[in-house]
């Protein structure tokens, strides 16, 4: 396999359905921003392309729970996303949303070209469907429990707790996410991808890399975990997948073709086209022409996601392009686990998350230091953990004091002895090596040393092993503290001058290498470090490529007279009462949370509903046993211009002696109803906690009866 001609690189488009948390950073964006400001770096020809993922039951059943419009969600959402990906760093060339006309019509020219192509098959099937909420229930409108890991919220689509795809009809003891209740089968035809048909050139392809009849990519490039996914599903044999739903919100079904009305594409065959549309605006806007991007054989394209998205881009995707002809197939899809948090599963329904958007703006400036401690606990094979005690560490042991440190000593000496000027040497000069206490080197082996060095985090890189690639980093800046260290320029300057201008001029490179190598990480700290140097800013063309032809033709990458600027703190210290009160924040929505299962936010209603309501304050004046009624009381409630008589289900937790006197909210304009041949004129208000315990909801203590509550 050749060398690409251009790269299209993609991040798994998010659902613009609620913020973003280090669990979402460490899976698909650090990995692809690493990946590709290296590549640029290196002077390749590479698009980033992202955007939000804006279709979907995501996006409408939370716009039901907040009261609002699909619209108003993703509005709201996808201008979040742009934000946290901008100022965290992740340096998309196209951020796009599925919104846009342009990827309706995208996604529709795809199901068209399938339609005509005769490669879908229509078959009526019967599905869920909620009798109240008259819907039917695909995906996320069905939960119940998984039938892999019995956890009770799985949704009909996917279960977040192990990370399975799901069928509706797989749940165990399904119900509606609209109403709660057990939903009814109905017949509904939709138009299904035929995976069956694909699965033998699928399987040949992840196992072997050989597509139609040509070697793709070497199998073993993939990770593990990817490829045993995608077996898995292969084994046991692929199913015919509906691409269309019954849905009020998403991308019509071409309205030409018949039996069309109502129906939406499947949110997973319009969002990965996405990505296409997504790079036709990139295109648009820069005079440039996407179609290479998608359909030359010489194009890398590659898709970072995590884990819960592989069945999608490593086999569905993949046979949406095939059966639409003319187009490539990813060459690597490295997913990443998912980050656990504080030793638990991130949870966005539980508040258990750091949020990059609350990170950005608590921590500003110090965006680096919590990519740092991602990307170095990035889950690229297995589950991994963030802990803000772990985060300290490495900002305080790594960052401060290994690459800061090394750092701020090569500035602060250059500009003390030599005024700031890179010192002129003499290269025959040997000092001691940075490799060992005991050993010498010459300059050139020490830029060897540096060129290695770099190679080291390059060849990481390539292999999509980032953690691996950051530790090569941090070797350079170590070596780089190890020359001082054994050179000991502090006390030599005066006896040994020449020997120390040669270890001041080596530190500069090392400096000036690391402002560009550290760039895939550390994209802040490279700025700042190019001004310390004095030297241009980066522009992610191709300068990682022109230091590392210097360096193996052995020549220095500053110049000998260079003026540097001064030197500055690149990292602080943090101190132990900021990652307290991280935790402590963690541990206050815990509480918040613990063992609790919310009930969902009913439908909104308007103020005149609200209104509808005679809520007033009352008191309980008698109260008796109801008879063969284990569970109803039989109160008298004054409500000073008149006295009434409730039943109320309340018998199991108060006892009719206990409650006399008791001030109440009643509900004094509902319906009267005959309980048990007692007419009830009225409903008291109670709260009901977690464990189904009743308690009063009632106004402050001797306040008069009879007034409106409002
Ligand atoms: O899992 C998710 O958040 C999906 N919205 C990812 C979509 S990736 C792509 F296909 F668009
Ligand atoms: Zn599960």
């Amino acid at each position: 396999m050749n060398e690409p001609k251009r790269y299209l690189v993609t991040s798994a488009l998010p659902y613009a359905n609620g913020p973003l948390h280090i669990g979402h950073l460490a899976g698909a964006y650090l990995s692809a921003d690493i990946f590709v400001r290296y590549l640029r770096l290196m002077g390749k020809d590479v698009v980033y392309i992202g955007g939000s993922d804006e279709h979907g039951a995501a996006i409408t059943i939370r716009a039901k729970k907040e009261g609002i419009t699909p619209r108003e969600i993703i509005d709201k959402y996808h201008t979040l996303f742009e934000d946290t990906f901008r100022r965290i760093g992740i340096s998309y060339d196209k951020y796009h949303r599925t919104s846009e006309p342009i990827h309706h019509e995208t996604s529709q020219e795809f199901f068209r070209k399938l339609y005509d192509k005769g490669e879908f098959v229509e078959q009526t099937t019967e599905q869920y469907f909620d009798e109240s909420a008259k819907q039917f229930l695909a995906d996320r409108y069905i939960i119940g429990t998984c039938p892999k890991c019995n956890h009770t919220e799985a949704y009909g689509d996917q279960c977040e707790n192990c990370g399975s795809t799901l069928s509706p009809t797989d749940l165990i003891e399904p119900r509606s996410t609209l109403s709660g209740n057990k939903p009814v089968l109905k017949t509904t035809t939709h138009w299904y991808l035929p995976l069956d048909k694909y699965e033998a050139w699928l399987r040949e392809w992840v196992e072997t890399g050989v597509v139609d009849g040509e070697k793709q990519h070497e199998p073993n490039a993939w990770k593990n975990h990817v490829l045993g996914q995608c077996k898995s599903w292969l084994d046991g044999g692929l199913q015919p997948r509906a691409m269309t739903r019954d849905l009020s919100w998403g991308v019509d079904v071409p309205q030409e073709i018949p039996g069309a009305e109502g129906k939406k594409l499947y949110v997973w065959m319009d969002a990965p086209i996405g990505y296409i549309s997504s790079t036709k605006q990139w295109a648009a806007d820069n005079g440039k022409d996407w179609k290479p991007y998608w359909q030359d054989k010489d194009t890398a394209l590659v898709h970072f996601i995590g884990k819960d998205n592989i069945v999608f881009h490593c086999l569905i995707f993949p046979a949406i392009l095939k059966a639409a002809g003319d187009y490539i197939l990813p060459v690597n899809v490295p997913a990443n686990q998912f980050m656990n948090l504080e030793g638990r599963k991130i949870s966005t329904s539980k508040n258990w998350a750091v949020w990059v958007h609350e990170y950005v703006q608590e921590f500003e400036g110090r965006e680096d230091e919590l990519r740092y401690n991602m990307i170095k606990n990035m889950p690229e094979n297995r589950d991994s953990e963030f802990t803000w005690k772990g985060y300290q560490e490495t900002n305080n042991n790594e960052l401060v004091n290994n690459l800061g440190n090394f750092i701020n000593r090569v500035l602060v000496l250059t500009n003390k002895y030599y005024g700031g000027v890179v010192p002129a040497i003499d290269q025959r000069q040997r000092i001691n090596s940075s490799l060992a206490p005991e050993e010498s080197a010459s300059y050139k082996e020490e830029l060897r040393v540096l060129y290695e060095g770099l190679r080291n985090v390059s060849v990481n890189i390539k292999k999509y092993e980032f953690r691996a690639a950051l530790t090569a980093l941090m070797e350079i800046s170590s070596k780089g503290n190890q020359l001082l260290q054994f050179n000991e320029p502090w006390k030599r300057q005066k006896t040994e001058p020449e020997d120390v201008k040669v270890v001041m001029n080596l530190g500069v490179q090392i400096v000036a290498a690391l402002s560009v190598a550290c760039r895939p990480f550390l994209p802040f700290t490279s700025d700042k470090l190019r001004t310390m140097l004095n030297l241009p800013a980066i522009e992610e063309q191709g300068e990682l490529q022109a230091i590392l032809e210097k360096l193996e033709q052995n020549e220095a990458i500053v110049p000998e007279g260079h003026q540097i600027g001064k030197g500055a703190y690149l990292f602080e210290r943090i101190k132990d009462d900021v990652i307290d009160a991280q935790i402590a924040k963690l541990e206050a929505a815990n509480a918040a949370n613990a063992g609790v299962e919310y009930e969902a936010v009913k439908d909104t209603i308007q103020f005149d509903d609200f209104s509808k309501l005679d809520l007033r304050t009352g008191k309980i004046i008698a109260a008796e046993k109801m008879k063969k009624a284990k569970k109803l009381l039989k109160l008298t409630v004054d409500l000073g211009f008149e006295e009434r008589t409730v039943v109320s289900g309340i018998a199991e937790f108060f006892k009719p002696e206990d409650i006399i006197g008791q001030e109440i909210v009643l509900v004094a304009n509902l319906a009267p109803r005959k309980l048990r041949g007692v007419e009830s004129q009225g409903m008291i208000l109670m709260a009901e906690n977690e464990k189904g315990e009743l308690g009063f909801v009632s106004p402050p203590k001797d306040w008069v009866t009879g007034f409106t509550v409002r």
